[in-house]
């Protein structure tokens, strides 16, 4: 049985919570592979509605084992609150297994994440604050701190203390910013290894042996893809591979192992944070997508910026990724708008092309090409078949199809895990 990916194919916020707790049911694990924190994920199922950060979004079916893999940054703080929450909901986590390879976001992290945004002034890239930039910044240098270290709790303490002496020398000296408190974060980093040390495991180690006796994995991408550190505008990206690679290096399986690939992606487009947006609108038709899609972050409140369905930038995440289908989500977000503009190319100083540049000042410049297509009258979400959706709207999904030359999987017309069309097993594709 090979793993399955899904990834997110925009910016961010395309329902990947939603799809995963959808096709979650019969797998055996759940893995999370990249970010930390800045991830929001809501789902709503039979158990009511939940907004999930670090936790998988498979947990609510009780045959899944939640993991988190090596590629995560953990915030342990975070981490056990959301336990706590959950439990509190009725849901279970005594399944979940964090990497001991995985690294952790210290309460330094988030001072300097902020340190580091108020540095960059007008060219402050809008990041959550949750650490996640300074936390792999310290993986690469080779100075962070990983869950395993939480094992040997005096060793662990040692290493807590010299962190923290340097991190509040670059937060005073550097960034003329507040230290963090050395005893407090001692106090609290204690209490997380006594927390959460039954969680910690070798989990890529588990993977492969559960690959190898023919258990279903699904991966569960972070972020977008659109986001990801080497594919993305850089610098407005986050810190981490939010792509199929990247799934395979956190998680510790070949990449021959990973069969399907399914990329959630909205009817239309959204942003939180800074960077090029070349189909934003700036307008009422930007408004209603927010105002009707309720495009409010999950884990900063920001309001998300929106805009048309971006074919150029979304085949861009279908060719490197090697999506194999495609869930279209927020289908029900567009009744009612009449017409309708898929972007499918650029016109750049002159010049059309059909690709995404690899600099986002070109992509800064860009100006869409449009295709325009009718709207529709009446309400998808009632639809639980292909045959029941209005003619516009599937004429809509089609041509999405025809343009990213991948079929289409799952038709996501409401938030909740029954508002689906499935047309075909993404699982098996
Ligand atoms: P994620 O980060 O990719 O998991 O997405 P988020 O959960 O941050 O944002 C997606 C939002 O849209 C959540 O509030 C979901 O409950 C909601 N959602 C997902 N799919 C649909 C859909 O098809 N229709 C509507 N109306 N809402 C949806
Ligand atoms: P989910 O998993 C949308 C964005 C931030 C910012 C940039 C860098 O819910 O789709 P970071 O804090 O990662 O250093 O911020 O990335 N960003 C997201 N946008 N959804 C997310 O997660 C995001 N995670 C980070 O807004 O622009
Ligand atoms: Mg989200």
């Amino acid at each position: 049985m090979p793993a399955t990916v899904i990834l997110g194919g925009h910016w961010g916020d395309e329902g990947k919570g939603k799809v995963i707790d959808l096709l979650a049911a019969n797998c055996s694990y759940n893995v999370r592979y990249s970010g930390g924190a800045n991830a929001g994920h809501t789902v709503v199922n039979e158990h009511g509605s939940f907004a999930l950060h670090q936790v998988p979004s498979g947990v609510f079916h009780p045959g899944v084992v939640p993991m988190l893999a090596a590629g995560v940054v953990v915030d342990p703080q975070a981490l056990l609150e959301e336990i706590a929450t959950l439990r509190a909901q009725g849901v279970s986590l005594d399944r979940l297994h964090v990497s001991e390879r995985a690294h952790l976001v210290m309460p330094y992290h988030k001072a300097l994440d902020t340190a580091m945004e108020a540095r960059r002034g007008e060219r402050r890239l809008g990041t959550t604050g949750k650490g996640i930039g300074p936390a792999y910044s310290d993986k690469a240098a080779r100075d962070g701190l990983r869950v395993g270290d939480m094992l040997d709790r005096k060793r662990f303490a040692e290493l807590v203390r010299q962190s923290v002496e340097a991190a509040n020398r670059q937060l005073v000296a550097l960034y003329g910013a507040e230290p963090v408190d050395a005893e407090h974060v001692l106090d609290q980093s204690e209490e997380w290894a006594r927390q959460l040390g039954p969680y910690i495991c070798d989990v890529e180690r588990e993977l492969r042996y559960g690959l190898s006796r023919g258990q279903m994995v699904l991966l569960e991408g972070a972020q977008g893809a659109l986001l990801d550190i080497d594919a993305g505008s850089y610098p407005y990206v986050t810190s981490s591979s939010t792509g199929v690679a990247g799934a395979c290096a956190s998680a510790g399986i070949p990449v021959q192992s990973v069969g399907p690939v399914v990329a959630a992606l909205h009817a239309y487009m959204t942003r939180v944070g800074e960077g090029p947006f070349p189909t934003e609108q700036e307008n009422g038709i930007g408004e209603h997508l927010r105002v009707v899609g309720k495009e409010f972050g999950t884990t900063t409140g920001r309001a998300r910026r929106c805009g048309w369905f971006d074919a150029a930038a979304s085949r861009y995440i279908v060719d490197l990724n090697g999506v194999t289908s495609l869930a279209i989500t927020k289908l029900d977000i567009l009744d009612g708008l009449d017409p309708l503009k898929l972007c499918v190319g650029y016109e750049i100083d002159g010049k059309i092309i059909d690709y995404v540049p690899a600099r986002p000042e070109l992509l800064f410049r860009a100006e869409p090409v449009y295709e325009e297509l009718p709207g529709w009258q009446g309400r998808t979400t009632p639809a639980r078949t292909w045959e029941e959706l209005p003619d516009g709207a599937r004429a809509y999904v089609r041509r999405i199809e025809e343009l990213m030359g991948v079929p289409v999987s799952i038709i996501s017309v409401g938030p909740a895990r029954d508002e689906t069309i499935i047309l075909r097993d993404p699982l098996s594709m």
